[in-house]
């Protein structure tokens, strides 16, 4: 079969050619894969700035497809069947953490950026109904980290003010779409007019460019005095921006650091103001389970940037590296 392989010693890092047939193990399934999608770890990994990094491994977290065949005879169910993968593996009984053995697909073991994924079973959800193969296939790593980090972690009640950052990214857009779905009063920021104007035509009721210098004041007028809840992936110097912008009582949720650490916070600010700021990674099965029955109850459909042939996918991971997209990127094998 074919598959994008990592390799640092490749020029550009990624390849997509001939690669060993996945061979099943027990309680695995073969799935040939439809459509996959990029996450920022795939590009980090590209970058040489995700942990662990092994050449040789097919990366992608993301993917749909359909079960071609199972190792036990007990799961031949699935056969035949239209699925989409979730990639947090191992979490454990734990619902406020991971477990030390946690993963996520695609790095260090081979992902969905391939024609065939050997996936263990209980990996698979039945693909929502309502969703195309490459809506799919964008859904489960961005959408179980919108999910839990506005609901589980954010604790998101209708009616607040929330503030979504940085609106292209792809765990962005469902933490938007989330967020409204789930009533609160939405703000969105973005280093682009063109992306603030889409948010906008998607619903969002306040949008702000971060890049202008006086964007956390327009910020607090707008929204009559700031917000009840921040969902953020830039960290860096913008966090102490989000402390200053966030009502008292206030939580800021950070499941990124695309900016880094933050240089200076003010403690005053944080303790004087009761603000509550979380972490959050992924998501338990659990928060999938949910996630995908709030995104099938509110018929919910991925932003979708762009869609490649997989032997374009230098092309994918540049679009990426230049934040240049709005939404999913996807892959086809
Ligand atoms: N903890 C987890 O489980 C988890 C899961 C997924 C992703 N992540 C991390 O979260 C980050 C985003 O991932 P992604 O896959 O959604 O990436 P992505 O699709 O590449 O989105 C990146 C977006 O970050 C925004 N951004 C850049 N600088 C910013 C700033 N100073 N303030 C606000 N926004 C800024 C940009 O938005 P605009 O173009 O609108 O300006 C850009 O489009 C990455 O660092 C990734 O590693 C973590």
């Amino acid at each position: 079969m074919k598959g994008l392989i990592f390799n640092q010693q490749f020029p550009s890092k990624i390849l997509f050619g001939s690669v060993a047939d996945p061979v099943l193990r027990s309680g695995e399934v073969l799935v040939r894969i439809k459509a996959a999608a990029l996450n920022h770890r795939d590009e980090w990994s590209r970058q040489g700035l995700y942990p662990n990094l092994k050449d040789g491994v097919i990366l992608g977290s993301d993917g749909s497809g359909i079960v071609e065949r199972v190792f036990d005879e007990a799961n031949s169910f699935w056969v035949g069947k239209e699925v989409i993968i979730n990639p947090s593996k191992n979490w454990g009984p734990n619902q406020k953490a991971q477990s030390k053995d946690f993963q996520i697909l695609g790095m260090p073991e081979n992902g969905t950026f391939a024609e065939y994924l050997a996936i263990p079973v209980d990996r698979l959800h039945t693909k929502p109904p309502h969703l195309s193969w490459e809506e799919a296939a964008a859904l489960p790593l961005a959408g179980l980290t919108a999910f839990r980090a506005l609901t589980y972690q954010g604790n998101v009640q209708e009616g607040e003010q929330v503030l979504v950052t940085g609106f292209g990214g792809g765990v962005a857009q469902f933490a938007a779409q989330f967020a409204k779905a789930k009533g609160a009063i939405l703000s969105v920021s973005s280093s682009r007019s063109s992306k603030l104007e889409k948010a906008k035509t998607l619903g969002s009721d306040f949008q702000f460019n971060y890049l202008e210098p006086d964007w956390t004041q327009k910020s607090i007028e707008a929204t009559n005095g700031g917000f009840d809840l921040i969902i953020d992936s830039a960290a860096g110097d913008t966090l102490s921006q989000l402390i200053s912008i966030c009502k008292p009582g206030g939580r800021i949720v950070i499941y990124g650091a695309t900016m880094g650490n933050p240089g200076k916070v003010e403690a005053r600010k944080i303790f004087w103001n009761q603000l509550k700021i979380m972490g959050s990674t992924m998501g338990s099965d659990q928060d999938f389970l949910d996630m995908l029955a709030f995104v099938q109850e509110k018929k919910i459909h991925p932003v979708i940037d762009q869609i490649f042939a997989m032997e374009e996918a230098e092309k994918a991971f540049d679009r990426m590296k230049a934040g240049d997209q709005l939404g999913k990127i996807v892959l086809i094998p």
